[in-house]
């Protein structure tokens, strides 16, 4: 089963809060959500190993650490993902960018695919698939099916608001991927919102609607 970590961090608590209000403009909207992926991308890269290599400092030769171990890979769901990517690439600059392009079916509530690339060596890296929102889970389910459908193996699934019909939908496809959230709200509602939650988080970022 796929663990589920949540962001408690006060820096993160307190930009969700203002990303969570209505009256925060589109702008707003979208710095806050690009700093608070940065300030997850640090979180969820607390368990990154590291290998010991030897630098030279202006003073002698010292013994010093990198991160080793797996390339990395981010990929957003489009199209709200997007929100999340350059926060966090400012912490991993080295990470390649995959994209997988989903919209859900406002009826259905089932994700329609539209759009699939990623890193042409997607065996050989750690995914970290984001989105700012797991409500039924249809689109992380599907996602990750699209990953893995093309190799990947070795995947991580961040959001900033998740449901917990959106967690046990997850766990039950992908019981191999751990979930990072920044909160994890009560319930959906009638029309497959997250609730409280913060509203569509696409139209927020990109001013649509
Ligand atoms: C939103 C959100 C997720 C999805 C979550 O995207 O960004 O991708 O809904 O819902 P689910 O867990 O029930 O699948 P949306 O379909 O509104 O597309 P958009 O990002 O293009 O606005
Ligand atoms: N997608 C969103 O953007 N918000 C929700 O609350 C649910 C799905």
């Amino acid at each position: 089963m796929g663990k589920v970590y949540v962001f408690d961090h006060p820096l993160i608590q307190h930009k969700l809060t203002y990303i969570r209000n209505e009256n925060t403009g589109t702008k707003d909207f979208r710095d806050l959500v690009d700093e608070v992926a940065s300030l997850m991308a640090f979180e969820i890269t607390r368990d990154l190993p590291l290998k010991e290599v030897e630098v030279k400092t202006p003073v002698q030769t010292a013994t010093s650490k990198v991160i080793s171990g797996k390339k990395l890979g981010i990929v957003p769901i489009l199209r709200a993902g997007l929100g999340m990517v350059d926060g966090m690439l400012k912490l991993i600059p080295a990470a390649k960018v995959g994209h997988v392009g989903l919209y859900r079916d406002p009826e259905t509530l089932k994700p329609v695919e539209y759009y699939v690339k990623l890193p042409s060596d997607v065996e050989e890296r750690e995914f970290i698939v984001v989105d700012p929102m797991l409500a039924t889970g249809g689109s992380a389910v599907e996602a990750i099916n699209s990953l893995k459908k093309r190799g990947a193996r070795n995947i991580r699934f961040m959001c900033l608001v998740a449901a917990p019909e959106g967690v046990e939908e997850l766990q039950k496809h992908h019981p191999d991927v751990d979930i990072y959230i920044a909160a994890l709200d009560e319930k959906l509602n009638e029309k497959g919102y997250i609730v409280p939650g913060l509203g569509d988080a696409g139209d927020r970022l990109y001013g649509t609607k």
